[in-house]
């Protein structure tokens, strides 16, 4: 078995079975807020993941290069290869075709430089939105939908997630979401926070 099998999820969603192939796109439900429709679809075809290279690559999203690596996964690196892992992405777009927003998670143990340990089985998730989007309030509905479907399709998994100690806007997030603060990890000194009770 190889370091990307290992990872991968097989997950029988409805009427599909995820991760997705490369580039294949399912639409989901759609999200009003603000007046404005999104949809939220699993999977990125060509044109999203294209987005997201392009946004990824961004150097004046000052807190996206600050708060994340995906200059180093998306842009440095490719989608293709990060696809490989098994992560399941979701994304909302706009009426326009626009990536807003992306959500995804995958396997991934608790990492071990905390306090903090629990047993179990273990998802890791990163939340980004994106101008004009970001602070606007589209990440509760979106993020509520999908941990919605991750507590149906995930079953009994826990998940984690780690943030830079002064990203109130995903903290404050994250804690709406159900994730309760762990304290820091010492290798990186992010914020580490989880989800083990689903609703
Ligand atoms: C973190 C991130 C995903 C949050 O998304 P967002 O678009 O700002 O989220 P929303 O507008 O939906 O707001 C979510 C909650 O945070 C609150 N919030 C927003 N900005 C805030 C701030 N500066 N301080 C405190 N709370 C804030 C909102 O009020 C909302 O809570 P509410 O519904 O109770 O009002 C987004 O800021 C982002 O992508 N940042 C750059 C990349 C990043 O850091 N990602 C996270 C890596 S761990």
């Amino acid at each position: 078995m190889t370091k990307n099998q290992k990872h991968t999820i097989d997950m029988t969603a409805g009427s599909f079975t995820l991760p997705l192939p490369l580039f294949e796109r399912i639409d989901l439900t759609p999200i009003e807020k603000n007046g404005e429709s999104f949809v939220t679809v699993v999977g990125l075809d060509q044109d999203l993941a294209t987005q997201l290279t392009v946004r990824s690559c961004d150097k004046s999203d000052t807190a996206l290069q600050s708060g994340t690596s995906d200059h180093k996964r998306f842009c440095k690196n490719s989608y293709e290869e990060w696809y490989k892992k098994g992560r399941i992405p979701f994304a909302l777009v706009d009426g326009k075709g626009i990536l807003a927003a992306l959500i995804w998670f995958g396997p991934e143990p608790l990492p071990l430089d905390s306090l903090y340990k629990s047993a179990g089985e273990w998802d890791t998730i990163a939340f980004r939105s994106y101008e004009p989007y970001r602070g606007k309030g589209l990440m509760t509905p979106f993020g509520s939908f999908v941990l919605t479907f991750f507590d149906k399709h995930r079953s009994g998994r826990k998940l984690w997630l780690e943030t830079n100690v002064d990203n109130s806007a995903g903290v404050r997030l994250y804690e709406k979401l159900g994730f309760v603060a762990r304290g820091t990890r010492t290798g990186n000194g992010r914020f580490l926070m989880t989800r083990e009770d689903s609703p």
